[in-house]
């Protein structure tokens, strides 16, 4: 049996994030990830990092080559109708910004960091179980590269294992779920080319959504809307970049640059929140405990929200004694995530081909996009949560 003080369950975004801050404040904890690193760092993510992000980076001294490399947006445009509408973050939100930065290399800095302390996450280690949340001291059980059992003790399990973990499982009984699955997925392209404008372009069109997003002035992502069961191998690049120019308005579609694609692949559209995101001594953090449409490139930054709020939770327990920040976890976590589920159900609703709700309903979305682009309250809405609510 090996002791420690916290067993993170999970080496994403959440789980590193979670590692380095309480490594940083002297919280003994192991983190457990049934993949290879490899393979972690292979998934290619969103890209967008609301500012509250890039501090607990900094605050994890794992910010530096974000903020060599990272893009500062002041704004995006929406395309619909053949016409580009700039909305503008900084003249609508007092000067804030989001940094384009891909969440691969966010997952590369903290790894980085965790292994110059020499206390890196045990990779190819999977959870298997979760026992003893509501007493003194939790376990977990999980397997070794090799197949070999070991038995973890610890005073607070950390679930940051995502969407299909076995945290939220092992509570399954105790949470209440609430979910919406959209008719449609994103096929996603990541191609080495110039991107087709210096800002994100977010396109509502007849034929579906589109959105042209980067990593850098060299590396363009590309998405477009598809049926829910369309395959990646069903769309060679020509047919992507095809579909792609129909959605975008002339000057964009002139601009794409259709470089061959290094990575395709169909992610599906789902909203979805776990109440509470505690349970006696584990607490869920990240996709563990919702996931949102990608729309409004809010996975990341909820995920970093919640360990934030769980780090700083711990410390408090840990170095002044006090429950507080514990007991509050969840209730302050989910204040948060439902409004980022609403503003990412808002924009899907708003920008994606819903075949179902007729002509009448693109009439809707159009007379929305129309009265969103000249009222600067509806831009102010948008820009404010786009570039993200406060995190506390
Ligand atoms: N044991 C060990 N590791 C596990 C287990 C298990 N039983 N189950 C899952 N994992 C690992 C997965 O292999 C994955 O590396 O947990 C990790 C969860 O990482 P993510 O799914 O990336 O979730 P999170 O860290 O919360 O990051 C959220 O990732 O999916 C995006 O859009 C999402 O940007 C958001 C971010
Ligand atoms: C991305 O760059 O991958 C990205 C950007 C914005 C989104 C979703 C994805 O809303």
């Amino acid at each position: 049996m090996v002791d420690t003080q916290v067993v993170i369950v999970g080496s994403g975004p959440s789980g590193l994030l979670l590692s380095r801050l309480l490594h940083l404040h002297g919280i003994a904890n192991i983190v457990l990830e049934r993949r290879s690193q490899e393979h972690v760092l292979g998934r290619v993510r969103a890209g967008v990092l609301e500012a509250g992000t890039v501090e607990l980076l900094d605050e994890a001294n794992a910010g530096a080559r974000l903020h060599r490399e990272g893009l500062v947006h002041q704004g995006m445009e929406l395309s619909f109708e053949g016409s580009r509408h700039r909305i503008d973050f900084g003249a609508l939100t007092g000067g804030k910004s989001v940094t384009i930065y891909g969440q691969t290399e966010v997952t590369r800095d903290l790894m980085d960091a965790l292994a110059e302390d020499g206390v890196p996450p045990l990779y190819e280690t999977e959870a298997i179980e979760i026992r003893g949340i509501d007493g003194s001291r939790p376990t977990v059980a999980a397997v070794d590269p090799d197949g070999a059992q070991r038995e973890i003790s610890c005073e607070f399990v950390a679930g940051c294992d995502g969407f299909r973990g076995v945290a939220r499982r092992s509570v399954a009984a105790k949470v209440q779920t609430y979910e919406r699955h959209y008719p449609f997925g994103w096929l996603g392209v990541l191609t080495k080319a110039p991107p087709v404008s210096r800002e994100l372009i977010y396109a509502s069109h007849e034929r579906g959504f589109a959105l042209c997003s980067m990593r850098s002035p060299t590396l363009s992502r590309y998405y477009v809307q598809v049926g829910s069961g369309e395959k990646a191998e069903d769309w060679p690049d020509r047919r992507f970049f095809d579909e792609l120019r129909r959605r975008l308005d002339r000057q964009a579609a002139e601009a794409l640059v259709a470089a061959p694609s290094i990575e395709k692949g169909i992610a599906a559209v789902r909203s979805f929140v776990a109440e509470p995101m505690r349970c006696g001594r584990l607490f869920l953090a990240g996709d563990a405990a919702h996931i949102v449409p990608p729309t409004g490139a809010k996975g990341l930054n909820l995920a970093a929200a919640d360990v934030g709020r769980l780090a700083r939770a711990l410390i408090e327990h840990f170095r002044e004694g006090s429950p507080a920040g514990l007991e509050a976890y969840s209730e302050s976590c989910l204040k948060r995530v439902w409004k980022a589920e609403r503003f990412s159900f808002w924009m899907t609703s708003l920008l994606h081909l819903f075949p179902e709700s007729g002509a009448f309903g693109r009439k809707m979305q159009l007379a929305e996009l129309d009265y969103l682009v000249g009222s600067r309250a509806a831009m102010t809405a948008l820009a404010e949560n786009y570039v993200g609510l406060p995190f506390d």
